[in-house]
């Protein structure tokens, strides 16, 4: 497999632009399609200049978006609206809920065999509303659809290695759980090298990966959230999808997908990839005490999450 054709959906924002530079970057790419509803022309003019293989197509307003997504094999989403002061989750909810739920109609259209990467928030109810799109058209499978919860894990190895005192390159972690808040479980037990550092530490250092989200937020202080380190993490998975179609063995991530290893119907766990998605799902790691108690608290807010998804596509 050659040829690879990656659309980006969502292309001109905060995330969808620098996303869409990494992947222009990658000699892995060949075809770079750029969707969004303003501005793809400037983007894709812009990008098209970087001396890389990657041909770069901009596709502009909802009009363009069947074509921008034919025969596409990865479909990566950062389209939607940031959380902003004033917004209720609510507010975030329905917009970012109808976004999704039109991209995914559109995939079953044009690329019903593509590897999707959501990462529009919440991607706790994000994914399940894609998936229930797909279901009713009639071409969902649950190993092509993920919601995009690397920048917990590329976190958790920022913060660890500076605490311990390693190059963060060097060291794994699995994060698993939803993509925010009490949901994002991360695992220091199975953290590689082993960290061996005191209860109180643990502790602090789970909540700061839970909440760091809302660190950047804070520090952007009405500007938004999360945009470059969140490209930096999509880029990354996008790429392993990538290297996964060209038939690279043993890439694993971790991504939150329909899941039967724990009572929340979506879980993220690390996931063996392969060219058609999910190959094996490797399940739960050993999860110590401290660890048990996030999953337990994490279970009942990740089957509300899902619910939200799901009934949201019940009624629209
Ligand atoms: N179709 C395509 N693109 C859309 C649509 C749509 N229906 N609606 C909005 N967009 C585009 C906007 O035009 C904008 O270019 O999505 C982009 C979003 O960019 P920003 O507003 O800068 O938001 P960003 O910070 O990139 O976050 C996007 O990702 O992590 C999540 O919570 C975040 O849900 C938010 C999303």
């Amino acid at each position: 497999q050659n040829n690879v054709k990656v659309a980006v959906c969502g292309a001109s924002g905060g995330i969808g632009q620098p996303l869409s530079l990494l992947l222009k970057q990658s000699p892995l790419v060949t075809q770079l399609h750029l969707y969004d509803i303003v501005h793809t022309p400037g983007v894709a003019a812009d990008l098209s200049h970087i001396d890389t293989p990657a041909v770069v197509r901009g596709f502009n307003g909802a009009d363009n978006l069947d074509a921008a997504l034919k025969d596409a094999q990865v479909v990566i989403i950062p389209a939607g609206v940031p959380r902003k002061p004033g917004m209720t989750r609510d507010d975030l909810f329905n917009t970012n809920a109808g976004v999704v739920r039109d991209i995914a109609a559109a995939i079953s259209r044009n690329c019903p065999k593509a590897l999707v990467g959501i990462i529009t928030n919440p991607v706790n109810s994000c994914v399940p509303i894609a998936s229930e799109v797909l279901k009713k058209a009639g071409c969902y499978d649950a190993n092509r659809i993920f919601g995009v919860s690397t920048l917990d894990i590329v976190r958790a190895c920022a913060f660890i290695g500076e605490a311990a005192g390693h190059n963060p390159l060097d060291v794994t972690i699995p994060v698993i759980g939803g993509h925010s808040g009490v949901t994002i479980i991360p695992l220091l037990s199975n953290c590689k090298p082993a960290v061996n550092f005191p209860e109180s530490q643990v502790k602090q250092l789970s909540e700061r990966i839970q909440e760091a989200g809302t660190e950047v937020v804070k520090a952007k202080a009405g500007a938004g959230s999360a945009t470059l380190s969140m490209a930096y993490a999509g880029a990354r998975f996008a790429l392993s999808l990538v290297r996964a179609i060209k038939g690279e063995k043993n890439i694993i991530e971790c991504a939150y997908v329909r899941s039967n290893v724990t009572e929340a119907t979506y879980f993220s766990t690390p996931l063996r990839l392969g060219p058609n998605g999910i190959e094996e799902n490797l399940g739960l790691p050993k999860l110590n005490a401290f660890e048990q108690g996030l999953l337990k608290a994490a279970i009942p807010e990740l089957k509300t999450n899902i619910k939200k998804g799901e009934e949201f596509v019940l009624k629209n």
